[in-house]
């Protein structure tokens, strides 16, 4: 199978795409993309719990004319979801981030920039146009760094970062671990570090992402384990941008992002990639809607595959959801049009879904909408 595809026609359903990508790439990158930590259990019950939440329609009420669209923090997500952020996309298509960057700009998705990209963050902003983007931020050990990623951020039009707060070290993701594969030691999550002023002040010559020097650096600051709530303080000190953290799953978590002054949440689990045996995005959710009582946007993320599953997300209480690994198996078959494709199909399932429920805008989703399986 070749990497770009003319007159492509994707599968629709990601079980299928999940195996076109299969085929199309070596194993390490796809185990990677494709894989939780530990046993899966996470993994698996990320997807379970959408199929235990019941959609209760209602209908015969005109639907002929439909609005799929939230807005957060002044962003538009014209179909009420993002590109979640996923790094090192370089060992899924040669053009990684540039190629997704285009193919969310085709359909005004809004992109969420990793910390950890192949292209850096002012590279991916020249692809996406306009559209809105944010940056997601591992506040490194390098305070200095990590200040410096959110200005060059702000420079190139990031209107808000997002900070992950889940990985504190990897997680241990058994499958890699005995395939010995590691993007990060391969140097494809090095590109926002090489062009950075304070990385570079610590080498003597400009060095290549692959650089052994750059790599070692790169794994010394990258986590933080040390990083707490105090924290936030000094990052909104050097920012006026929104902050949202990504990875909540404690209620009482959600109600210390509201002290500390954050400005919104993506409820998360890293798509099982982090702590295997830890609850399912959507069952974190409705406690932490609970407490926020919408005095501040909730997103979710982890095992959304359907345009049913924003419906339940957004009927649990988020406002908006992020699509993850599903996309990076379009771009693994085909670069931006094998995303594009990926966007396109979950675009009209999620218009579908909103009319077969019987809405003509996700603000009339709610609560009376979904019923728990017994
Ligand atoms: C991720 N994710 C992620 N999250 C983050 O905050 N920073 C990152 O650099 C990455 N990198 C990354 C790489 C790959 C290959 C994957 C699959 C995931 C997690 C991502 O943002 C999101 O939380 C999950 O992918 C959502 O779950 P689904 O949609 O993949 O089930």
């Amino acid at each position: 199978m070749t990497n770009s595809i003319s007159n492509l026609e994707l599968p629709h359903s990601v079980s299928l795409l999940e195996k076109m990508a299969a085929e199309s790439i070596e194993n390490g990158p796809f185990t990677y993309v494709h894989s939780g930590s530990g046993n899966e259990i996470t993994l698996k019950a990320n997807i379970d719990a959408f199929e235990s939440w019941q959609i209760v329609p209602k209908y015969l009420n005109d639907v002929s004319i439909r609005d799929t669209s939230s807005k957060i923090l002044d962003t538009t997500f014209p179909n009420s979801f993002a590109l979640a952020p996923v790094g090192v996309q370089s060992i899924f298509h040669p053009e990684g981030e540039l190629a997704s960057a285009r193919a969310a700009a085709h359909y005004g998705v809004p992109f969420i920039a990793s910390t950890f990209t192949s292209h850096s963050l002012e590279e991916i902003a020249t692809h996406l146009g306009d559209t809105p983007r944010w940056f997601q931020l591992y506040w490194s050990k390098d305070e200095e760094l990590a200040i410096s990623m959110v200005k060059r951020a702000e420079k190139a039009g990031y209107s808000a970062i997002v900070i992950t707060v889940d990985t504190s070290l990897i997680g241990n993701r058994e499958r890699d671990l005995n395939n010995g594969y590691s993007p990060l030691k391969l140097g494809k999550g090095s590109a926002n570090y090489i062009n950075d002023p304070v990385f570079l002040e610590r080498f003597k010559t400009r060095p290549s992402s692959d650089d052994k020097g750059v790599i070692e650096k790169i794994g010394d600051v990258l986590f933080n384990p040390s990083l707490t709530w105090e924290d936030l303080r000094t990052i909104k000190k050097h920012t006026s941008l929104p902050i949202l953290l990504k990875g909540i799953l404690h209620e009482e978590d959600a109600s210390k992002a509201m002290d500390y002054g954050v400005d919104g949440l993506i409820v998360s689990n890293h798509g099982g990639r982090q702590l295997d045996g830890c609850i399912s995005s959507l069952e974190a959710l409705p406690p932490i809607a609970d407490v926020i009582q919408g005095r501040m946007p909730i997103l979710l993320d982890s095992g959304i595959r359907r345009g049913s599953d924003v419906i339940k997300a957004r009927a649990l209480g988020a406002s908006a959801v992020l699509l993850g690994r599903p996309f990076v198996y379009g771009l693994a078959i085909a670069g931006e049009q094998g995303v594009r494709q990926v966007l396109k199909n979950f675009i009209n399932d999620i218009d579908t879904s909103l009319a077969l429920t019987g809405c003509t805008s996700m603000s009339q989703v709610n609560k009376s909408l979904i019923r728990r399986k017994k």
